[in-house]
């Protein structure tokens, strides 16, 4: 896949989302094998108005790169405008949300909105191509609702605008997250670009990443929620889609290896006080499916001091060590659902 100077063959890319792509899991995601990440979206109206919240998620690291930066917004200058600004902090390319389905962003004419306004879409596109140096992509879904899906439409529009990579949600927008990503609307799609597309929907684990690039043809695979509590399915699918053979799934250890690495650079980045309460919500999808682990999760939403923390975590390893040495540590239980079952222990 090639985006400006980019290139890099079958990328398995970090989706961007609120509240969880920030500096730490962005790193962390690194580390385990992500080719490509991307920030949180960034409001264009706050970059303009300079609001520090904003300026911050702008903020990274070499180590992150290649990264892009995503903004979002309604007008053509507030869109315009951030994008100069993200500019300035050198991402390797700028993406432009054309997908959000929630009512603070699509609620305000933009996200998935635009999906119902292609003129303006392009519009909005070809001015923040303009405006930059560096490569824009745009990130959408298939349409607005089943009624009234036009990814075949809008993409044509796109690539006249200069876009140089879509990244596409099988979804449409009144689907929010229910039901399952079309990955055929997605394969339509890249028989039709002359841009890289990159396929996003419902991958959960390596085998889905491998079927992802099978099933579309698509140029790079992008997982969101899937590597939530779960960073390892970047070297997961990057091990089966090069060699071919599977990881060995990380067990318990590795996993709480995992949180506590990501409760540093969340400590790191953010301070004591909101890098151990940012955290709060990630033990759970770590910890997800261990022997006893109410208990443990209980201690460590109420704990401030971030060592202490790490003593928790690594007190309740211990007992897990324990539970193996028995064989009570069995795969089951009321833990699980459809995605943990992908992450399940393995001895
Ligand atoms: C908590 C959360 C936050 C998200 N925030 C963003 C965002 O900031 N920008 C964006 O383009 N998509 C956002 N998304 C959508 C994801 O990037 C992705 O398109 C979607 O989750 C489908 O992929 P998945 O099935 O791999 O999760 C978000 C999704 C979630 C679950």
């Amino acid at each position: 896949m090639k985006i400006g100077e980019l290139e890099i063959e079958r990328p398995v890319i970090l989706a961007p989302m609120e509240d969880v792509t920030d500096r730490a899991f962005r790193q962390l995601c690194k580390r385990h094998g992500a080719d490509i990440v991307y920030t949180e979206f960034i409001s264009a109206e706050a970059l303009r108005r300079g609001v520090e919240k904003s300026l911050r998620k702008l903020k990274t690291d070499p180590i992150e790169r290649p990264f892009a930066i995503q903004i979002f917004g309604n007008t053509i200058e507030s869109m315009v405008e951030a994008a100069v600004i993200a500019e300035e902090y050198h991402p390797d390319y700028l993406d432009i949300n054309f997908g959000c389905p929630t009512k603070k962003v699509a609620g305000k004419g933009a996200g998935a909105a635009l999906l119902r306004e292609p003129e303006k879409m392009a519009q909005i596109s070809e001015a923040v191509v303009k405006a930059v140096k560096i490569p824009v992509t745009a990130k959408t879904r298939i349409g607005w609702d089943f009624d009234s899906i036009n990814i075949l439409d809008v993409l044509p529009r796109l690539e006249d605008a200069g876009i140089q990579a879509l990244a596409l949600h099988g979804r449409t927008r009144s689907q929010m997250y229910k039901g399952k990503a079309d990955w055929s609307w997605i394969r339509a799609t890249k028989e039709r670009a002359r841009i890289p597309i990159i396929a996003n929907g419902d991958i959960w684990s390596a085998d889905d990443a491998v079927a992802m690039f099978a099933e579309t043809g698509a140029d790079g695979v992008m997982i969101g929620r899937g590597s939530i509590g779960n960073p390892f399915i970047f070297e997961e699918a990057k091990a089966l889609l090069t060699t071919g053979k599977p990881l060995p799934l990380p067990d318990f250890r590795h996993r709480i290896a995992a949180a506590i690495e990501h409760l540093q650079l969340s400590v790191q980045f953010k301070g004591e006080k909101y890098g151990v309460l940012e955290m709060r919500r990630h033990y759970s999808t770590y910890l997800k499916g261990l022997p006893m682990v109410s208990r443990v999760r209980n201690k460590l939403v109420r704990e401030e001091s971030w060592e202490l923390v790490i003593e928790l975590l690594l007190a309740y390893q211990q007992e897990c060590e324990g539970y193996a040495r028995d064989g009570k540590i069995h795969v089951g239980g009321e833990y699980l659902n459809d995605h943990s079952e992908k992450l399940i222990l393995n001895y």
